[in-house]
Formats: structure tokens, sequence, C-alpha cells
């Protein structure tokens, strides 16, 4: 091998994949140019290598065995974009061992093997890269541990999950409910048939485990924090805190530090209109960060998609080939931090729904119950009934803490007026 060369192996001819072989035949002369080096992808690893993927590509490259890319002395950067714990962890610690850099987009596998694969890269001495497992083409990691590498990150909001952002999009924009809007996105190809990973909130907390380590340098694992979803959000909620409120809801994975406490969590957050955040619409994702020098950052663009993920891939890949000896910033795993705020320890403004029956006195045993608890109305609207089945009761909080609130409601929800299980959604004050 001259030199001058770099050769690259891939393992996972997908979707992504796919992306990453179009994008080197159509700049592989710009990316020559930058790195001054010739770039290779020596080998394509897939259990299928027949299906047509619409690109261009020598077929001796492929190969269905993936010692082909792992037991290859002269490729030096493997490319892991086959998702998933196995064989993907297996694959990437061989090469990692064989003194091989890594390239991944593998969300889920760094959230849940995080000490491992940083571990046996630094005993390596190899990169592991990952710019696209978050936020898909946005340059977001690098950005967290580069150029934003001086400043002490105060705080992260992001909308990392294009599915539940587009079924939200679909319910403001177009009035559809939950149900609805998930098969518009299951038709679109944007959901999966069992969608309840983008849905519930687990995707967006695999990618904030993954920002909190690179903003906060704080390993925290997936069952340390709370994880809700967007399927309990209704038009109603929408359309009443939209046109009253002028509030805009969007799943948030968020994590700050208050009082050097540190505050992780993922659930639909009411967003004021005017935020830069509530304008991320459709399957793109935008994140909002905070550093004590930069003071606030809006990032914006595609967080999936073959081509803007492979672009991230290459990234990483250029990255790794301009400054191969680069110590990682983030540095050895740390435990969790002991200060890791608890759920019902947090802070926050809240709207709540409630369904009762509309007789004397129903308000005020609410709100004597919120008062008993210490929470404070900041106001409450009922409106006419609808159908005899009861009136929609919604309520905002002033700053309440979150164990008062859910106490509080356990009660009202005990009430023989209530005719439903209580709704509640934070409100987001940045
Ligand atoms: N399923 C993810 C999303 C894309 O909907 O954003 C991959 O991370």
């Amino acid at each position: 091998m001259d030199k001058h060369s770099i050769n690259m192996g891939l393992i996972g001819f997908g979707t992504i994949g796919t992306g990453v072989v179009k994008l080197i035949n159509a700049n592989k002369d710009l990316i020559e140019k930058k790195v001054g080096k010739n770039i290779n992808l020596k080998k394509i690893v897939d259990l299928d290598i027949e299906t047509p993927r619409g690109v261009e590509v020598d077929s001796k490259k492929l190969s269905t065995n993936v010692n082909d890319v792992l037991e290859d002395e002269e490729i030096s950067i493997v490319i892991e974009l086959i998702g998933g714990y196995q064989p993907a962890l297996d694959f990437i610690l061989k090469a990692l061992k064989k003194g091989k850099h890594v390239v991944t987009a593998n969300k889920a596998l760094l959230a849940k093997h995080w000490e491992e694969i940083i571990a046996t890269a630094q005993e390596n001495k190899v990169r592991i890269a990952f710019e696209a497992s978050v936020g898909g083409g946005i340059p977001l990691l690098e950005s967290l541990n580069e150029s934003l590498a001086a400043n002490h990150i105060q705080s992260i909001y992001g909308i990392i999950n294009g599915t539940a952002n587009y079924i939200l999009t679909k319910m403001t924009q177009n009035g559809l409910d939950f149900n609805l809007a998930l098969k518009q996105a299951q038709e679109k190809g944007y959901a999966e048939q069992d969608p309840s990973f983008d849905v519930e909130g687990y995707d967006t907390a695999q990618k904030l485990i993954i920002l909190t380590l690179l903003g906060f340098g704080e390993y925290i694992e997936q069952n340390k924090f709370h994880v809700e979803g967007i399927s309990h959000i209704t038009p109603e909620d929408i359309i009443f805190t939209l046109k009253e409120l002028g509030y805009v809801i969007k799943l948030l994975g968020i994590a700050r530090k208050i009082e050097d406490q540190l505050e992780v969590r993922v659930h639909p957050t009411l967003i004021p209109q005017e935020h830069l955040l509530a304008s991320v619409n459709g399957v793109f994702n935008g994140i909002y960060l905070e550093g004590d020098a930069v003071g606030p950052v809006m990032m914006y663009g595609q967080g999936a998609g073959s081509m803007p993920t492979a672009s991230a891939v290459l990234g990483d890949c250029i990255n790794i080939i301009s400054n191969p000896q680069k110590e990682m910033i983030y540095g050895p795993p740390k435990p969790a931090l002991s200060s890791l705020k608890n759920m019902d320890q947090i802070l926050s403004k809240y709207y709540i729904r409630l369904k009762a029956l509309d007789s004397p006195g129903v308000l005020h045993s609410i709100s004597g119950i919120l008062s008993e608890h210490d929470i404070s109305i900041e106001s409450v609207s009922q409106r006419k009934k609808s159908n005899g089945l009861g009136v929609p009761i919604f309520m905002v909080t002033h700053k309440a803490l979150e164990k008062d609130l859910i106490q509080a409601l356990t009660k009202i929800d005990e009430l023989e007026e209530i005719l439903e299980k209580s709704v509640l959604i934070r409100i987001l004050e940045t």
C-alpha cells in the first residue's frame, strides 16, 4: 500500500451504506484534494450483495465475509453501518483491537456499550468517530467536541427524532390525530411498522446519552432518566396550547446543568411559538444549546436519510485521515454523577388537561388540592360541554416541583367528578 492511499472497508450496504458509496463516487476528487491522499473503498461487506442498490460499484469489492474487512491489513478505517447490538459490537471491537479506526452511526450500541468501546479505542490508540449517530448530517458532535470545547455547556435541547417531529408537525398543521399522523409517517417510509422506538422516545434517549457525554462528560445510562413519548398527545392539547397559550408541542431531549446538578430527560414539551426550536418542522432535527462563553447556538438540518447521514460518515473519515492521532477530548469514561437530578425534583411550569363533570364545586376541589401541594395556578379555562361526557378543563401552573404536581394530580384523578386520567405536559422555559 502506498503511503498516499487510504483504504477503507464498509460493513453494511443498506440505506446509509449506499449513500456512502454514492457520495464517494460523486465527490472523490474533492475529498482527495482536501485530505491530500487517495481514498479507496476497498471492500463492501453485506449478507445481501445481490440486490441492486442503484449505485455504481465494482463487483470485485463486494463480499459476504466480514473478515475481508476486519482481517485486511491494508484497511485502516472500518465504517460500521449495520446497526443494532450484535454482531455490530463484535465487529467494532475486533476492528479497534486490530488497530483500525472505526466510523459508525450506531447510536444504540454507543449508548449501551460506550465504556467498553471507548476504552478499547483508547487502549489500541485508534479513533472511534460517530458524528452520524446523532442528528444525521448536522455537524453537531464535532462542534461540541472541538469548536465549543472552551465552553462549559449549560444546556442542550434537542429535537432529534425526525419521525416523532413529523407526526407532531402533521398533528399541529393538519389537525390530524396521533394514529392518522403515524399512518402518514409510515406511508412515507419515515416510521417503522413497529413505531414505538421513535414515538415512545427511546431513539431520542439514546441520542441524548451521546449528547450528554459530549456536552457534560457524563455517561448516564438510559434506565437512570425519564423517557416519555408522544402517543398520548391529542389534537385537543395541540389546538388549545397553540391557539390559547401560544405554545408548540415538540418531543425534546433535554440535558442541562442547574446549580451543579445535571437534568437529563426526554418528554413532549411545550415551547413558546417564537422560540427557534418551535419552527423545526417535519422530519428535520434542531438542537439548541447554550455555552457559558458562546451563549445560545442553534443547529438545524436533516437528522436521517441516506445522503445526509453519509455526509457525516465521510466527514468522520476525512477527520480521521487528517488527524489519526487525535486524542478524544471527552476523555476516559466516567461513571454517572451522583448529582443527577431525580425527575421528581425538577422545577417546571405545567399544562394540565382534565375531564370533569360540569357540577358545582369541581373547580374548587381541584384548586384546593393544588394549593395543598404548593402549586400555584397561572390560568384556568373550562370549555363548554361537547357531548354530555363531561367538560375539558385546561390549566397552566406557575413553576412547581414535579413531585408536588404528581402527588396533586394523583389525588385529583381520584375525585369522583374526574372522568379521565389527567394529562400533563411540561412547559419549556429557557
Ligand atoms: N429513526 C430516526 C428518526 C432516524 O426518525 O429520526 C435515525 O436516527
